[in-house]
Parts: C-alpha cells; sequence; structure tokens
C-alpha cells in the first residue's frame, strides 16, 4: 500500500505542483490534504500551462482520482471557477472526490483577512487574502462551517447566522466596514450545493480503502515546512500544517500510511510575503535570481524574495518530516552563474549554529555562514540523464544532498513535465519508477 507524501521544505512554491504532475502519471490517487486557495501550484505539459489553487495536480491524468481532503478549507466559488476552466480545456472533472469535513471558506474570512491585514498596518503578515487563517480560526473555535452543512440548509443558515451575529459587530464597530447579510451568503453559497453534491463523499475512507487494495497514493503537499503553523517562522506562516503530520491529518490516514516522504526544494531559496529570511539577496544577484527563474506569485503576481540555497532550513525540514529523499528543482535557473553560494550554518553573535535557532528574535537576525561552489555555465535544460549534467552541477546537487544527510531522488531542469532527471544512485521514489 504504497502512499508517498510531497511536502514542501522551505516557504512554499518550491515546485509541488509539478513534481506531483510529474509523479502521478504512475499512481492512482492524488490527495490534496492542507491550505487552500492560497496555494498555487503550476503545471507545464506539452507547452500548456495550468495554475492549479485546489483541484490536485493529479487532475490531468484520466485515470487518477484526485481527491480533496478534510484538511482543505475550500472556497467553493474559487473551486468551481477552476473546475470550469479545466473543464474548457478538456479535462474531465468529475472524478473529483471532495471531503464533506472540509470547511468551507465565507465571505466573512475573506474580508476579515483583508481589514486585520490592513490594520496591522507595517506588521501585517503578507498573506494571499483568500481568508484562509480566520477559516482556520473558526475551525478551531468551532464555529466553522464544513462543505456537508451545504446538504442541510436549515442548519447551514443557522451556523452562517450565528457566525455573522459578533462577526458583523466587530465588521462595523471595530472595522468601519457594512455588515453582511445572512441571506446574500445563504443563497451565494447554496447555490453552490447541486454543483458538486455527486463529489462529495467521506474521503478518509476512500483514500484508506485505494491503500487497503494496494493502490498508489500521492499525497500533494500545499506550501511548505517553514510556513507551517506550529513549525515555520510564526507568525509569519500561514493557518494550517503543511508538514508530513499534518498530512495525515488532512488526508484522514495514519503515519504509517506514508510510505515514502519526499522533500520538494528548490535549488535556491524563496519567500512572499514578510518575515526571517537569512540568505535572502537584496542585489543584483537577487534580482537576477527571480528574473530567471520567474519568480512571481501564482496567486497573488507578487515578487518572491530570493535568496541562496540554505541547507540549514533543509536539514530542519528533513528532521521535521522524516524525508526519504528530495526532488530539487529549478537548477536550470543557475545555468548563467559563475558562482554559487549554499548557506551551510548561521552564524549569531559570533557564536556557529548548525540549526534553526527556537527564538524568533534571533532567527531575524542570524548572519548566513556561505561555502562557495563553481558555477557550470551551460544550458542544462534540455539533458536527459543526470550523469550528462556538467560534473559542478551535479557536486552542486550532491553537496545539498551530503550537507541534508537525505538522497536526491529527482532534479528540475526546467518547468515541463519531461524536464526532469532522475537520479539512480539514490534509489527512492522507486515505487513510481
Ligand atoms: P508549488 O506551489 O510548490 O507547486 O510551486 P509553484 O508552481 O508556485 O512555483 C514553482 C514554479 O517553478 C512554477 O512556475 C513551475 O512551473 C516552475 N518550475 C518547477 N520546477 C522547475 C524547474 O525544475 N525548473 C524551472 N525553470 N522551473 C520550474
Ligand atoms: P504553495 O502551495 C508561498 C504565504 C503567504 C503569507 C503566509 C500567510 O503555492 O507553495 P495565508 O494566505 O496562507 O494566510 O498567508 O503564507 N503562503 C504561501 N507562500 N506559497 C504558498 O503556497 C503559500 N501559501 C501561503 O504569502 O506569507
Ligand atoms: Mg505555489
Amino acid at each position: 500500500m504504497p502512499g508517498i507524501a510531497l511536502i514542501g521544505t522551505q516557504w512554499g512554491d518550491e515546485g509541488k505542483g509539478k513534481i506531483t504532475d510529474l509523479l502521478a502519471g504512475d499512481v492512482d490517487m492524488v490527495v490534496r490534504c492542507t491550505g487552500g486557495d492560497n496555494a498555487g501550484h503550476t503545471l507545464v505539459v506539452g507547452g500548456e500551462t495550468y495554475k492549479l489553487r485546489l483541484t490536485p495536480s493529479g487532475i490531468l491524468y484520466p485515470d487518477v482520482t484526485p481527491v480533496i481532503g478534510n484538511g482543505v478549507v475550500i472556497n467553493p466559488r474559487v473551486l468551481l471557477e477552476e473546475l470550469d476552466s479545466l473543464d474548457s480545456r478538456g479535462v474531465d472533472v468529475s472524478r473529483l472526490r471532495i471531503s464533506g469535513n472540509a470547511h468551507l471558506v465565507m465571505p466573512y474570512h475573506l474580508e476579515f483577512d483583508k481589514v486585520t491585514e490592513r490594520f496591522l498596518g507595517k506588521r501585517q503578515l503578507g498573506t494571499t487574502k483568500k481568508g484562509i487563517g480566520p477559516t482556520y480560526a473558526d475551525k478551531a473555535m468551532r464555529v466553522g462551517v464544513r462543505v456537508q452543512d451545504l446538504y442541510d440548509p436549515k442548519i447551514f443558515g443557522q451556523k452562517v447566522e450565528a457566525a455573522l451575529r459578533d462577526k458583523n459587530q466587530i465588521l462595523t464597530r471595530v472595522y468601519g466596514r457594512l455588515p453582511i447579510e445572512v441571506d446574500e451568503v445563504c443563497e451565494e453559497y447554496l447555490g453552490y450545493a447541486d454543483r458538486i453534491v455527486e463529489m462529495v463523499c467521506d474521503t478518509s475512507l476512500l483514500v484508506n480503502e485505494a491503500l487497503r487494495r494496494d493502490e498508489t497514493v500521492l499525497f500533494e503537499g500545499a506550501q511548505g515546512t517553514l510556513l507551517d503553523l506550529d513549525h515555520g517562522t510564526y507568525p509569519y506562516v500561514t493557518s494550517s500544517n503543511p508538514v508530513a503530520t499534518g498530512i495525515c491529518t488532512g488526508a484522514g490516514v495514519g503515519p504509517k500510511a506514508l510510505d515514502e516522504i519526499v522533500g520538494i526544494t528548490k535549488a535556491y531559496v524563496t519567500r512572499v510575503g514578510t518575515g526571517p529570511f537569512p540568505t535572502e539577496l537584496f542585489d543584483e544577484t537577487g534580482d537576477e535570481i527571480g528574473r530567471i527563474g520567474h519568480e512571481f506569485g501564482t496567486v497573488t503576481g507578487r515578487k518572491r524574495r530570493c535568496g541562496w540555497f540554505d541547507a540549514v532550513l533543509l536539514r530542519y525540514a528533513s528532521r521535521l518530516n522524516s524525508l526519504t529523499s528530495i526532488a530539487l528543482t529549478k537548477l536550470d535557473v543557475f545555468s548563467s552563474f559563475e558562482k554559487l553560494q549554499i548557506c551551510v550554518a548561521y552564524e549569531h553573535q559570533g557564536e556557529r549554529l548548525d540549526e534553526v535557532p527556537f527564538h524568533q528574535s534571533v532567527m531575524h537576525h542570524v548572519v548566513p555562514v556561505y561555502e562557495e561552489m563553481p558555477g557550470w555555465r551551460t544550458d542544462i535544460s534540455e539533458a536527459t540523464s543526470y550523469a550528462e549534467l556538467p560534473a559542478e552541477a551535479r557536486a552542486y546537487v550532491e553537496r545539498i544532498e551530503q550537507l541534508a544527510g537525505v538522497p536526491v531522488g529527482i532534479v528540475g531542469v526546467g518547468p515541463g513535465r519531461r524536464q526532469t532527471l532522475r537520479r539512480e544512485a539514490a534509489a527512492t521514489v522507486g515505487v513510481v519508477q
């Protein structure tokens, strides 16, 4: 019963969508488990680009069952727009299955995400403004509205009314906004119910049955380890748990269901939104990485902050997720670089730190300790095997592997599905080879 989890090891946008799409060709099911439409997963297939926010990246394969698990928060308007767009491009979306336990992003969650960010001013988190934090907060407060509530209009209305009773007070009295009408919310949301009714089910049961039949299930992570609510750079994080254990909760499977845990990492680091980022580059090199790597947010279009590769973060991610292998993406972005830097440790007040410091104030002030490596100054985007890569490129990959203590099984050399190299030396991700 092979279950394979694909986890972001940085601050998101590591290429999870592309790697999921690559591996999905050989699996039976692809499950999204956490986050919502704050995620933006880009797939490039046969020259066509797909930007998926809620739909699992396996949707493009006709034999894969795509599943949205209970841990995902769903804005039904965005989901339906996405399904319509895929449908208009000839993708069969009828196989999608949606957990009845998943929480709904409601119009008031979107409103609160906007106004609270505005009120934070300079201290704002730089959220995607998709209502993610307020939706998970209501889930924890036990006043959330779930997908299954769409199928009991009376209960749905009661829940929305209860939620809006105090929220409208806060919206109008604290934030000076107009109140949100219960009837309008109910009319809009109950209107979505019929369109997805055939897709809603007990997805935990579905996934566990697939595993019991010995089918291969891919768990597609969203966001990244450093954005994790518990283990990330709090408060500059998202409101869910993108780490491997969050996958279990968000899909409704036990930890033994994860036979392989693949950490997705870029050959450098990016971050959107606010928060500490030790290797961030503020110079031309940072701009060049962003320009060559097209580092603009899929969801918000914001310019991503760019920096050198950070092995301290990867080791941290390896420990938190029990990584069994690494998929290293975007190596091609460095093709024109003469020299590369890898951050191997941090320094703080004269002390060397080999681990991510637990204290956030320290994390804000650490200085990276770099190791320089030669570039390869050759276009590698057409390479078809790992052995074909220039020696300097292989040395870079192997140094990362050594620093992380986890084998690199996959190397990305371009955005296309085929621009991916498998490494035989690291006999990983074996079940889908
Ligand atoms: P995700 O959120 O982790 O799925 O990542 P995004 O899709 O937000 O961002 C990754 C970007 O890098 C997308 O535009 C991908 O098409 C692109 N990409 C993924 N792998 C590679 C690679 O190996 N090389 C290059 N040049 N681009 C890649
Ligand atoms: P994928 O799945 C990159 C970031 C936001 C912000 C913080 C909180 O594409 O890798 P939120 O809207 O979640 O409350 O914002 O988290 N963030 C992401 N950054 N990739 C993502 O998803 C992200 N999802 C959230 O930019 O800093
Ligand atoms: Mg993304």
